[in-house]
């Protein structure tokens, strides 16, 4: 298809005449959602379903549709509209190729098709990015009608998006965000998963996980960076500040979305990974990408091969093509030394498919999340027990485990697992709790990203080499407390272009502070300006960061004063950043830990090498940090009250309130 063909598709929105239906929905390389649960679904809501997907479409197709939407329905759980897939290529393209009025708007469009391309998204034809819901729209009219609306707004409007379903476009500002999108926003008492199951399959709500629905994900490489401080403090706890994970053995599950990043992490912090992972398109289509090195399915063999790698301390990673259950136990009986453990499975997904039990073989159990969810559910509950026995086991003979904030933890307890300590804490920590949340939400250090809009490998190249260049400089009179943070982004950013991380658009990702963040989107701004740079940059984050989550099974699980429970902080970092200048703004339902558990937002900014974008980095960028180190601060993390005088002190207009620290010993005085 040309350039000029795919403008005109684009524009066209939703066909006026029915394209003919794509016969490729069934290659075999395509990962598909597994069918959906419509049993909690009655007669009329069906047809409510019916009645709601035929909203889009014109009446003189109501007819063909209507069957056609009620037999999706039936065989997938789920009306996505196949028929209105388009057939051009998914794929994040050059800015310049997106039909626009509103560059800010075509860069938009480049990270939606980003997020829908085949190396990027799970199962790409049902709309989902990661996570095994992460949907970026509900069906494909969303799409067809959101590229159009994008493709003809000007900056004097704003397009509301409620949960992938265009609203349509309202007048506003050129300062105003082109995009407002809330993805899961329930009414409290609606925010159980099984109110997910029935108002998705309604198609009034979508999962839109972390940066799926708000166009952000930019393949496993946003998560590697995370993934590798993770496993690299989690060896310095074990063995002192400056020890890699040289020689030492690192076992996890899942290669899918995120979890894939955990091989290349293990790698890059230079030891062994055994990553399990039950689908085995799965572990190809990572082996194909680079993410992993070997696949392995005999376990004798699998462990022959790791203590060679252990032995000569090579840096390697290791697919193991089967349940890491079965994986855990024969590491259990054959007595096998395992340094540090977790686990990346889809809990937070447990009973459609998140979860793989061990009793079975894969393919039967993908048929048994529909055809008998009790059962499925009883065998996923079993599988857990067994798998935190094995996990008990490993940690008596001196592993360390950690939650990777996949509601592991929980839906063990849930499943009746013995994973409690006697004051009703977990026995294991969150790998937020002793790892990411001192070490570096704390602090202010997070995952900053920004893509290339000009899909040039040469411009992400150059924004790497100014990116250290700004590091460096800051790390010249930084205080000791952020000196490791800023020396590992320094060696990460320097190493980046060669860890070949990049799938899809020309994206980079790197943890910095308030101040890193905003100097190097400065430094970007100034290189854009000057025709270094040829084209605009994306910046944005992960949700999973400082400020912009409330979870207190995750990021905010290192908050101890009762307000983890609390969502003020993710829905204020939402407003805030809409009003200082993000070009889109994000507030989700369920991310990460699943429907209920957790609010999480996010943002993107486009900036373009004018003064009007560096206004806005500069504000937008020291809220988006300070907001979480304030709050953080409050409630009384010594890191943050550390960040947030630092921050004072840097700027005259911020006055953050501090808290005052109760003795301990009076207040068990006043209350025994
Ligand atoms: N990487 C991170 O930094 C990070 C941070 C926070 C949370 N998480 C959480 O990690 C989880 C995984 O995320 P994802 O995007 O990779 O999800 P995903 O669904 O894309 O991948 C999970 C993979 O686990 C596999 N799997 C399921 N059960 C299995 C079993 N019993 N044995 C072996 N493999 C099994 C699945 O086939 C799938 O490929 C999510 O719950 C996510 O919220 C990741």
């Amino acid at each position: 298809m040309t350039i000029k063909e795919f403008q005109t598709d684009l524009l066209q929105g939703i066909p006026q005449e029915l394209p003919p239906y794509p016969n490729d929905d069934n290659a075999a390389s395509i990962s598909h959602a597994p069918r959906r649960r419509l049993d909690n679904l009655t007669t009329a809501d069906k047809k409510l379903a019916l009645k709601n997907a035929l909203r889009y479409f014109d009446e003189k197709h109501h007819a063909t549709l209507a069957k056609e939407f009620a037999e999706e329905l039936e065989q997938y759980g789920r009306i996505y509209m196949k028929r209105f897939r388009p057939n051009y290529e998914m794929k994040a393209r050059p800015i310049n190729e997106y039909p626009h009025q509103s560059q800010q708007a075509a860069a938009i469009m480049l990270m939606i098709q980003n997020n829908l391309s085949y190396a990027v998204a799970q199962h790409p034809h049902e709309l989902i990015t990661y996570g095994g819901n992460g949907s970026v729209f509900q069906n494909w009219a969303q799409y067809r009608l959101t590229m159009q609306y994008l493709a003809t707004m000007t900056d004097e409007q704003t397009l509301v998006m409620y949960s992938g379903h265009p609203l349509g476009l309202f007048p506003s500002h050129k300062e105003a965000p082109r995009v407002v999108i809330t993805n899961g926003m329930m009414i409290p008492q609606f925010s159980e998963d099984h109110h997910w199951n029935k108002f998705n399959a309604l198609g009034v709500t979508q999962y839109g996980q972390m940066t799926a629905g708000s166009f952000m994900y930019i393949g496993p490489q946003g998560i590697v960076h995370g993934t590798t401080i993770t496993v690299l403090n989690a060896s310095r706890m074990l063995s002192g500040k400056n020890a890699s994970l040289k020689g030492k053995l690192f076992i996890s599950s899942g290669l899918g979305g995120m979890s894939g990043a955990q091989a290349k992490a293990s790698v890059i912090a230079g030891g062994v990974g055994i990553i399990a992972e039950v689908n085995e398109k799965q572990v190809d289509k990572m082996i194909t990408q680079g993410w992993v090195k070997e696949k392995h399915k005999d376990l004798a063999a699998l462990v022959a091969r790791t203590q060679k790698a252990i032995d000569n301390k090579e840096a390697v990673s290791l697919a193991y093509h089967g349940n890491i259950v079965a994986l855990w136990e024969y590491l259990v009986e054959n007595n096998i030394k395992v340094d540090i453990g977790s686990d990346q499975t889809s809990l937070h997904n447990p009973w459609q498919g998140g979860y793989y039990p061990v009793q079975i073989p894969f393919a039967e159990a993908e048929k048994m999340i529909s055809e008998d969810p009790k059962k499925f559910k009883t065998l996923v509950e079993e599988t857990l027990c067994r798998h935190v026995n094995a996990i008990h086991k490993m940690a008596e003979r001196g592993m360390y485990f950690f939650d990777y904030g996949n509601a592991f933890l929980k839906q063990a307890k849930d499943a009746g697992a013995n994973i409690c300590k006697e004051d009703g804490s977990f026995i294991y920590p969150s790998y937020v709790q002793d790892i990411m949340g001192p070490m570096c939400f704390d602090y202010g250090f997070g995952p900053f990203r920004w893509v290339c809009c000009s899909n040039n490998a040469a411009d992400l190249k150059k924004t790497d080499e100014i990116a250290a260049k700004v590091l460096k400089e800051i790390a010249k009179t930084a205080p000791e407390e952020i000196q490791q943070q800023l020396n590992d982004n320094i060696i990460w950013i320097e190493q980046a272009l060669d860890n070949e991380l990049v799938v899809g658009s020309q994206a980079r990702i790197l943890y910095a502070d308030a101040e890193g963040r905003i100097k190097i989107a400065k430094a970007f701004n100034d290189a854009i300006r000057e025709g270094y740079i040829s084209a605009p940059i994306v910046l944005g984050r992960d949700h999973h960061d400082v400020s912009g989550t409330d979870s207190p099974y995750r990021e905010t699980s290192n908050i101890y004063d009762g307000s983890q429970f609390t969502a003020d902080m993710a829905v204020q970092n939402f407003v805030g950043d809409s009003f200082r200048g993000a070009t889109w703004v994000s507030l989700h339902n369920g991310g990460g830990v699943g429907w209920g558990n957790v609010i999480n937002g996010g943002f993107g900014l486009v900036i373009d090498g004018s003064q009007d974008a560096e206004n806005r980095l500069t504000q937008m960028l020291h809220w988006d940090v300070n907001n979480g180190i304030a709050r953080r601060s409050w409630a009384r993390n010594k890191e943050a009250v550390f960040t947030a005088k630092r921050a004072m002190a840097q700027n005259p207009n911020l006055k953050i309130t501090l808290p005052n620290i109760a003795d301990d010993d009076l207040v068990n005085e006043v209350i025994s």
